[in-house]
């Protein structure tokens, strides 16, 4: 049985290799990035540009092979595209975002690249996403080639300092997390997670952090010590509102309300009667729990989205314990979030009333299809590398396992639908770039754990050594910090 196993997989990495390198894209004569889908036989739509947020597992893979010159290609080509003045006319992108996407366009046959800040999307959703992952990205980046050069050029400084800016600056609200519209992150429809959605909570933490390593002090002292307050503070947030396991969802179910002042104890307002309390308190596991996913005035959404809790947990937003009772409930809870294909994007789905008014009667997102509960291939890699943080790779194998048998055969489709992952999705692409290099990323990641530091964060030190702060939340609920 091993004997004809490894040749097999051998072939499948080797096919899922040039499917990938088939998707790069040339700029100029330059790779520039990778396409999110190759797939000829339908109408490519917007699937033949770049996606940020789609390039960032291509683009772990290619560092961790010592294919930096794409990477850095990409990084300073969108870093061009980022508009770099205050901008008034709301038809225009503001100062510091990133595009969700960019094509080479050739005319009089000169080539240029052309971004799209949302403009083109489907129902115009700003990529708040975008910003953050490319931060991310820089990062892992300066890890691989173990050179922060290019992020101290002045144009990178310039960069970080302005997404910095449009995160820390403007706001309406003041709380630690960040306040986005609908379908601002890999969710791009109307999918109810307007607010304060986890995923970007995760992304925003991940790239704070990032940031606060790629800085320079000098000239940057305002931004960087507004991340060093924010950053307690966004993970206290999460840790405490966010965090849903049995002995917080008895909390909640006894929450007293409509609470005035600083010493409320149910800060958001929350009647425990708009939460599905009985099925929580059947779904949830004994020894698990994990973060919702959106918190905000008298609102909880309690469906689990795998990469918020995953790059909560990839990134140490999460406690070491709350990690362990994340892969707790993934493990109790495998048939429902893992299935025939890994991983449900999010559960479980809106259903009935609740899909038409979320959804605004989305077709495509049906119950238990593409964003409303189906099954994505490209989070592998993410379930992956939080596997290794929390040293639970055979749940990693597991999936792997599972992905390699299908994959290759479907020809490596964007989505499953179905309430285990078993069919095809119904409008999935093939070839679809993130779902190629998630599962190769995935298997690299197992193969040598100790690229998972190019995208992870240690728990204890946020920041290097000199600059170090530690912090704690006081018995009074505000933060203490140790300089
Ligand atoms: C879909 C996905 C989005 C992705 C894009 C390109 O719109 O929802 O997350 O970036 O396709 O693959």
């Amino acid at each position: 049985m091993r004997i004809n196993q490894f040749p097999a997989q051998q072939s499948l990495e080797k096919e899922a290799w040039e499917v990938l390198e088939n998707s790069i894209l040339y700029y100029q004569g330059r790779p520039v990035g990778t396409v999110a889908a190759y797939d000829t036989s339908i109408e490519a739509l917007n699937y033949d540009q770049v996606f940020i947020r789609d390039f960032v597992s291509s683009a772990l893979l290619f560092l961790i092979k010592g294919k930096t010159e794409i990477v850095r290609n990409f990084l300073k080509e969108t870093l061009k595209l980022q508009p770099k003045e205050r901008q008034l006319d709301c038809s225009k992108p503001e100062r510091g975002l990133i595009p969700a996407s960019f094509k080479v366009v050739t005319e009089n046959g000169k080539e240029r690249l052309v971004a799209d800040f949302g403009e083109h999307a489907i129902a115009r959703v700003t990529p708040v996403d975008s910003c953050l992952w490319w931060i991310i990205l820089l990062r892992a980046y300066v890890m691989a080639t173990e050179n922060i050069g290019l992020a101290h050029e002045p144009e990178f400084q310039t960069g970080i300092r302005l997404i910095m800016e449009l995160c820390l600056v403007s706001r309406f609200d003041m709380y630690p997390t960040l306040l986005v519209p609908d379908g601002a992150c890999m969710i791009d429809r109307r999918m109810g997670i307007y607010g304060h959605p986890l995923e970007i909570q995760a992304l925003f933490y991940a790239a704070l952090r990032a940031a606060r390593d790629l800085l320079l002090y000098e000239g940057n002292e305002d931004v960087i010590d507004a991340i060093n307050k924010r950053l307690p503070a966004l993970s206290a947030h999460i840790r405490e509102h966010y965090w849903l396991d049995l002995n917080r969802l008895n909390t909640i179910y006894r929450f007293k309300v409509e609470q005035y002042g600083e010493d409320a104890h149910n800060q958001f307002n929350i009647y425990s009667d708009s939460l599905p309390c009985d099925k929580l308190d059947k779904w949830i596991p004994k020894q698990g729990g994990y973060l919702v996913g959106n918190v905000g005035p008298s609102q909880m959404d309690t469906r689990f989205f795998s990469l918020g809790n995953l790059m909560a947990i990839i990134s140490s937003l999460s406690t070491d314990q709350q990690s362990q009772s994340i892969m707790n409930l993934i493990e109790r809870r495998w048939d429902d979030l893992v299935g025939e294909m890994p991983l449900k994007i999010c559960y479980p789905a809106l259903e009935g009333q609740d899909y038409k008014i979320i959804t605004g009667c989305d077709p495509k997102n049906r119950p238990w299809s593409y964003h409303n509960g189906g099954n994505w291939p490209v989070l592998l890699w993410m379930l992956a590398a939080a596997a290794i943080k929390t040293n639970r790779q055979n749940l990693a194998n597991r999936a792997i396992e599972i992905a390699q048998r299908r994959l290759s055969d479907d020809e490596w489709p964007e989505y499953y639908d179905g309430t285990h992952g078993r069919l095809i999705g119904k409008e999935a692409r093939r070839y679809q770039t993130w779902t190629i290099a998630g599962f190769l990323l995935a298997k690299e990641l197992m193969k040598n754990p100790a690229h998972l530091t190019l995208i992870s964060f240690e728990q204890v030190s946020i920041q290097p050594a000199s600059r170090a702060i530690e912090f704690e939340l006081n018995s009074y609920g505000s933060y203490i910090y140790y300089r």
